[in-house]
């Protein structure tokens, strides 16, 4: 069996910055409580007339295709992963297609809605097409516009404040060199907390979960909503209830538990110890977390690739442009074993192993 590698990446980030105090006009926070309990400094918002979760997505998508040396044309396969698509139906896998301007129909485009660990959902599938000679230039893409959807009052300052926007992309390609590539993926997930980090409305949940889960109270589902309305009501939009919703220290324990969990797993499948890795892209979903999780596997801060101060968190878009922005500083090179690692909504969480 043939094994799969990043033959090309890229990434793109809206021009417009958006640091801490720009925030604080709008809502009740601080540069202080902001970079003390997430490290982050700035972040960035696509231009909402100009840009899309899938523009995004194929700005960093034609980086990573010319510097895999092939053309749009080429790609046979397209999996976009994101929480913020541009419509509710279709996908982004097809916008991107039609956006790189790819005219022939023998091409599948996949839709993954995995969010933090997204990118690696991805790679993994990737992987499985990329390794039974299924297809040979896969465009993998993460991308989020999350500015579109988030809370500016301060009921949603704990999610707010973290999240931007951006994108990354990666292309796929088969390699006989049996050392290298994607050595092994890792991929969990946990439903029972599905509404620990989640954006339940609009959808057609009619507060089904959160009567059985007896979550109505922090929901505040719209008791009389009807048919036709299944996605979002006027009350339901007065009460602010369309938006993403954390518990926050909830999901920072389990974060710091499952990622060295499962970079461990990943390192055992493939007999090898943490000091075997050069460099741990993890998802960039806080700093504390990623300090925390170098301790716990013993690697050192320069072993370990951080921007979330300057992007803040980028869901599915956190690991490629992470990754690519630590290739294209010289981090990473030939012959490296670069770990990736991801936890997020669902919970679903995962890591990846690439001898690069
Ligand atoms: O990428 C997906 C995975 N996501 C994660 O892994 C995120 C994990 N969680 C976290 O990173 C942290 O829990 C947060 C950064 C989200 C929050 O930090 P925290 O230290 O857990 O704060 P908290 O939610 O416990 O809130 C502490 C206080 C509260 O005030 P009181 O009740 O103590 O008076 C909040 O109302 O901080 C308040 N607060 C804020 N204050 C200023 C919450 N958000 C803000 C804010 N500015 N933006």
């Amino acid at each position: 069996m043939l094994n799969s590698k990043i033959a090309g990446i890229g990434h793109y980030v809206p021009e417009k910055v958006v640091t801490n105090n720009d925030l604080t006009s709008v809502m009740d926070t601080s540069d202080e409580w902001i970079q003390e309990r997430t490290g982050i400094k700035q972040r960035r918002y696509a231009d909402k007339h100009k840009e899309t979760t899938t523009t995004l997505g194929a700005a960093a998508a034609r980086i990573a295709i010319e510097r895999a040396g092939i053309t749009a044309e080429d790609v046979d396969f397209i999996i976009f992963a994101t929480l913020s698509p541009d419509y509710y139906f279709p996908g982004c896998g097809v916008l991107l297609q039609r956006e790189l301007g790819i005219t022939k129909t023998e091409i599948g485009a996949l839709d993954i809605r995995n969010q933090c660990s997204g990118f690696i959902y991805g790679l993994s599938i990737a992987d499985q097409f990329v390794k039974t000679g299924m297809y040979k230039n896969i465009l993998l893409v993460g991308a989020e516009m999350h500015s579109m959807g988030l809370d500016f009052s301060t009921k949603g300052r704990n999610v707010t404040v973290i999240f931007g926007d951006g994108a990354g992309a990666a292309v796929i390609q088969p390699t006989e060199e049996k050392d290298k590539g994607v050595l092994t993926t890792k991929l969990h997930s946990d439903g029972t907390y599905a509404e620990k980090l989640a954006f339940i409305s609009p959808g057609s949940h009619g507060g089904y979960h959160a009567e059985k889960l007896g979550l109505e109270d922090r929901f505040g589902f719209d008791k009389d909503i009807e048919f036709g309305e299944i996605f979002a009501t006027q009350k339901m939009m007065d009460d602010r209830q369309l938006y993403p919703e954390m518990e926050g220290q909830f999901v920072f324990k389990l974060a710091v538990t499952k990622f060295p969990e499962v970079i461990n797993e990943a390192l055992t499948e493939v007999n090898l110890k943490s000091d075997a890795i050069d460099m741990l892209i993890p998802h960039q979903a806080n700093l504390r977390i990623s300090q925390f999780v170098a301790k716990r596997m013993g690697l050192s801060q320069d072993k370990v690739f951080n921007n979330i101060q300057k992007y803040g968190n980028t869901t599915a878009a956190s690991i490629p442009i992470a990754l690519c922005e630590a290739w294209e500083a010289g981090k990473i090179k030939e012959g490296d074993l670069v770990c990736l690692a991801a936890f997020g909504s669902g919970f679903t969480w995962g890591s990846a192993l690439i001898r690069w």
